[in-house]
């Protein structure tokens, strides 16, 4: 099987890694060669860390950089058996990206988003074949957390769905949930109020940010806290999410803080900016 990767970033390259550990030949396709550079060297890093903890054997480590290419040119997808997009969370390029795939994979089992903001409908509306559109929803960081989400827009049909279970569970053994296509799906519905609480809570001066993350970490068992989480998700990805969820329910729990917006806009990302509520310089 070849897949496309759209998008080698933070999620794009975890993906492309568990497919290609998998067994799945992957061409990832990036905006610019450093980017390329960028993707490839993350996966291999990656992938050391999966050989040191015992997680992937050397042969499987070498066997699963051999399936992956790396590439500027989206045409170099032509004819893949599916595409899973991960390019950043801006509505118009990824709907001009879908009409591209659904022009280059003809004959493609799935055309997958991993958006955790735009409806997927959205996605599929101005493609020839909405009902092989779907989201994939993975999890940060893709290599470790065993759950894909999979999303039915009102217009996928049962063997796309059926296709992409087998896909998510056979090939690449994750665990799958179903969602319908709303805002934030079932997860991040769940996760993005509760890290914007932490925020509102952190901001208003309520508690110092080590002690709202220890609280969470020690007395709920929580493997990290929810101002670590945040910077572990990007900042960015954060504030597009909770604008989706407003847009969608209105609930004032999804209204960004303004010290999120202000974060955003300094560019204090989290973790991939080497600074966001904590300091990831050293
Ligand atoms: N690649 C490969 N393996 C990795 C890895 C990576 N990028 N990161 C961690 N690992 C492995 C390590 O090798 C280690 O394996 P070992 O214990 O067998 O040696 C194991 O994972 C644990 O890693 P560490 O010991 O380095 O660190 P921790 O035990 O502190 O775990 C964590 C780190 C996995 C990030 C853990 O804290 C965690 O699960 N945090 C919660 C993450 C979470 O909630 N993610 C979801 C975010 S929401 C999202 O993604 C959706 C989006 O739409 C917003």
């Amino acid at each position: 099987m070849r897949v496309g990767v759209i998008g080698g970033g933070l999620m794009g390259s975890g993906i492309a890694e568990v497919c290609a550990r998998s067994g799945v030949d992957v061409t990832v396709v990036e905006v610019d060669e450093e980017r390329c550079s960028k993707s490839q060297a993350a996966i291999g890093k990656s992938l050391d860390r999966g050989v040191r903890g015992g997680h992937v054997s050397e042969e499987d480590r070498s066997a699963a950089l051999e399936r992956l290419a790396f590439t500027t040119s989206l045409d170099d997808v032509e004819g893949a058996d599916a595409a899973i997009e991960a390019i950043i969370e801006d509505e118009d390029l990824k709907r001009d990206l879908f009409k591209r795939l659904d022009t280059l994979l003809p004959d493609a089992q799935f055309l997958a988003s991993n958006t955790s903001s735009v409806p997927i409908m959205k996605l599929a509306a101005d493609t020839s074949k909405p009902d092989r559109v779907l989201g994939m929803h993975f999890f940060n960081p893709v290599p470790v957390l065993p759950l894909v989400e999979i999303v039915r827009s009102i217009m996928t049909s049962e063997q796309t769905i059926d296709r992409a279970h087998q896909f998510a569970e056979a090939t690449l053994g994750k665990t799958t949930i179903d969602s319908q296509d709303r805002a934030g799906f079932v997860v991040n519905a769940l996760l993005i109020p509760y890290i914007l609480s932490a925020v509102r809570m952190y901001e208003s001066g309520f508690a110092a940010k080590e002690d709202i993350d220890r609280g969470m970490v020690k007395g709920c068992a929580h493997p990290m806290g929810p101002l670590a989480l945040a910077d572990l998700i990007g900042l960015d990805t954060l504030l597009a999410v909770s604008q989706s969820l407003y847009e969608e329910f209105r609930d004032p729990s999804s209204v960004a803080p303004a010290l999120l917006n202000r974060m955003v806009e300094a560019g204090l990302l989290g973790r991939k900016a080497g600074r966001g509520f904590y300091d990831y310089s050293s």
